[in-house]
């Protein structure tokens, strides 16, 4: 499963390039299977607020974290929301996307959700 959010659409079409069961992010959503995370960077290197909310229900499952952002915030921003999430929930940071990112980026986390989400 991924769990993602997207405001402009940049993530959303992020997941439609991998292969998986995916769920938007919505608020009382429960996820009871292992998953991967999927989203946008807000604010200055932040976390979007909705995220947070769902971590704090659903930090047990999940099994990796994907960001995307723009390289246009700066090296100490870019895509900070992904190193925080990583920072503190202690899972991986499977990639950092600068907006859509590449083939080479969707190849990637398709091989790590096969290999470490899907049980
Ligand atoms: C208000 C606002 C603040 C943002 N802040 C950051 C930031 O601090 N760091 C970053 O890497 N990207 C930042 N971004 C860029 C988005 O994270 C990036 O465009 C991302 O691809 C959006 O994904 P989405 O289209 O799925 O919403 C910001 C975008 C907006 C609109």
């Amino acid at each position: 499963m991924i769990a993602y959010a997207s405001r402009t659409g940049n993530v959303r079409y992020i997941v439609s390039k991998i292969e998986a069961e995916s769920i938007e992010i919505q608020e009382d959503l429960q996820i009871d299977e292992p998953y991967l995370l999927v989203t946008y960077t807000d604010g200055f290197g932040d976390i979007p607020m909705k995220v947070s909310r769902f971590l704090e229900q659903n930090e047990a499952h999940c099994k990796g974290v994907v960001v995307s952002g723009n390289s246009n915030f700066g090296p100490s921003n870019f895509g900070g929301a992904g190193d925080k999430i990583a920072a503190k929930y202690q899972i991986p940071l499977v990639r950092k996307l600068d907006l859509r990112g590449y083939q080479a980026d969707y190849e990637a986390i398709q091989q790590f959700y096969e290999t470490r989400v899907l049980v």
